[in-house]
């Protein structure tokens, strides 16, 4: 008999809908809000107003694109948490409705779990126990994974994440929201000429706050003498931003794969799509003999392909939730 898993993501700003059948993603249909740009930040009420009037036409399209009648449906899966409340509670009512309605059970999944498990979406997969380092907008983690539902999370940050240090980054250089990706794109034109604090943080965990405001009195003091300082300057803030958000990360993750052992390195979550880290896993990789891996880019970014491939290990254990399942904010690994 078919195994067809629907999964619905609505953490924070996108609506997504991806059908997984016998372990292979059919479909994966991402509804972006774009009109958190104006905000300079996701606003909260906007992004569950948003996702209510999302829902139904992104499970629409992605059941026609994957050819799925929701008859077909063994069981839905939801993110259940970490993310917004607003935005968590339409994606889990409307996961609650659809499997009252088509009578077939429900699979609850952690956000950050299903970032990680990205990776078995497609080959080559990493072998079990790996490290990954999830890096997105709300989070920053060094997770070792020992079996796919089995993760212990050995670092994290103590205060902002990376993709938080980015966007911040981003609003004192008069950036768009998020701005990560127009860094990104800003640092190839550029050269790492400006030198900015590496936090002393101890053991695996991370601290991007201070860098936040070693940023902004650099601004500051540089504007005092020349008005014009940002957009003279632009391309070399960025790579030399960017240069130094990741190697914070990659030094934790050096350190992380000497405490434990572990050669087989995967990065997840929206900074992933990062070029400079990308890069830097590879150099990494080929300097201290690592295995590494770096999901598709469209699997990087929040996405329901993530929450389907999480809830197919579920399903396996039958491991199912009732109605009176209830959205949780903060939801720990
Ligand atoms: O995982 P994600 O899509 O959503 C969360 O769960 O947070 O991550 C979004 C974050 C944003 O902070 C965004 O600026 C960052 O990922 N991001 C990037 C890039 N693409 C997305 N940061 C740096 N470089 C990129 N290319
Ligand atoms: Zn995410």
């Amino acid at each position: 008999m078919n195994t067809v898993i629907l999964a619905i993501e609505s953490s924070c700003d996108d609506t997504s809908a991806a059908i997984l059948k016998n372990g292979k993603i059919l479909a994966n249909y991402v509804a972006t809000q774009e009109m958190h740009r104006l905000h300079g930040g996701v606003v909260p009420e906007v992004a569950s107003r948003a996702h209510q009037v999302n829902i139904v036409p992104v499970v629409d399209m992605a059941l026609q694109k994957a050819g799925v009648d929701k008859s077909e449906l063994s069981a839905i899966a939801f993110t259940r948490g970490p993310g917004l409340l607003g935005s968590l509670l339409v994606g889990v009512s409307f996961a609650k409705a659809m499997a009252l309605s088509l009578d077939i059970p429900m699979i609850e999944v952690n956000h950050m779990q299903a970032h990680v498990l990205a990776h078995f979406i497609d080959s080559p997969r990493p072998a079990f126990p790996f490290l990954c380092l999830t890096v997105s907008g709300g989070h920053t983690q060094i997770v070792q994974v020992n079996a796919p539902l089995e993760m212990i999370v050995l670092g994290e940050t103590i205060d902002d994440a990376a993709g938080e240090a980015f966007d911040k980054t981003g609003k004192l250089l008069g950036l768009d929201y998020p701005a990560g990706p127009i860094i990104d794109r800003l640092a190839k034109q550029g050269e790492v000429v400006f030198d900015f604090p590496e936090p002393n943080v101890p053991d695996l965990n991370f601290s991007f706050s201070g860098l936040k405001t070693s940023i902004l009195y650099f601004l500051k003091r540089n504007i005092k003498k020349n008005p014009n300082f940002i957009p003279e300057n632009l391309d070399n803030i960025c790579a030399s931003v960017q240069d130094r958000i990741v190697s914070i990360l990659m030094n934790k993750l050096l350190k992380a794969s000497k405490q434990t052992g572990i050669q087989e390195i995967a990065i997840a979550g929206g900074v992933s799509a990062n070029s400079g880290l990308r890069k830097a896993i590879e150099d990494f990789g080929q300097q201290y003999n690592w295995n590494t891996y770096i999901p598709r880019f469209e699997y990087c970014t929040d996405n329901a392909a993530m929450i389907a491939i999480t809830a197919s290990f579920k399903y396996e254990q039958q491991d199912f939730v009732g109605q009176d399942v209830v959205p949780m904010a903060r939801y720990k690994l």
